[in-house]
């Protein structure tokens, strides 16, 4: 589904990736690690097509997503890619189920199926009785729990997460990555996340170890 060949990205003279390559298949758990710094968020945006890669090629089911024009890359996020964020960037004057609903409202689906499918997941991430709450009025892990929702609303062919359980309890966390890999599971969507939970990571097919900015 997704293969990504020799990718190279620096910031000035910080060399992060030096030659990364790596494919997943559909229905493929993959958990990404690496020290701090090491360079996990840095790969997942070149791959999420948030940033460019100085070298290398990305193909997403046959298409060379790297080389879109901005457009086209724009409706490769909208369609096909989750992404859920380090850092998850809602917007703060909207409601969860807004935030949710936002990236669905762009699609071919009407509003109604859109909230019922947002109500859906937010139910499945135990926040059904948080739906009007804006972004401040959260905790830190009901926000994330906010983003993955966000992140699965238009149901993506691939997944990337970065550290989505950064801020979570283990009940909760264990809970949201058995949500996320059953959705794989049931859905045959490809997953790949970055994370320093090494228990999370013990439970995906693969482990992929980012060092000296190559795997
Ligand atoms: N915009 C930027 N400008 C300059 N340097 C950057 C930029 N973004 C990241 N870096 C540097 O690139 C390196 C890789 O960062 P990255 O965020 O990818 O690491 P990470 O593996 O996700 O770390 P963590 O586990 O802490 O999230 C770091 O040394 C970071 O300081
Ligand atoms: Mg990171």
């Amino acid at each position: 589904m997704l293969i990504a060949e020799n990718i190279h990205k620096s910031y000035g003279k910080v060399e992060v990736l030096k030659g990364v390559d790596i494919k997943l298949s559909e229905g493929e758990i993959v958990a990404l690690v690496g020290t701090s710094g090491a360079g996990k968020s840095t790969l997942l945006q070149v791959l999420g097509t948030l940033d460019s890669p100085d070298q290398g090629n990305i193909w997403f089911e046959g298409q060379m997503i790297h080389q879109l024009p901005e457009k086209m890359q724009a409706k490769f996020r909208n369609e096909s890619l989750g992404f859920v964020f380090q850092f998850h960037h809602l917007l703060p004057e909207f409601t969860a189920l807004e935030n949710v609903c936002i990236p669905g409202w762009i699609g071919k689906s009407s509003k109604n199926e859109i909230e019922n499918r947002a109500k859906d997941l937010l139910d499945r991430l135990g926040l059904s009785h948080r739906l009007d709450h804006k972004p401040s009025q959260l905790s830190g892990g009901e926000q994330q729990r906010v983003s993955v929702a966000r992140a699965l609303i238009n149901q993506p062919r691939l997944i990337l997460a970065d550290e989505p359980t950064g801020n979570l309890d283990t009940q909760n966390s264990q809970e949201l990555y058995d949500l996320l890999f059953s959705l794989t599971r049931e859905t045959g969507v490809a997953f790949l996340v970055a994370t320093h939970n090494m228990a999370l990571a013990e439970k995906a097919d693969r482990v992929m170890r980012i060092q000296d900015g190559m795997i």
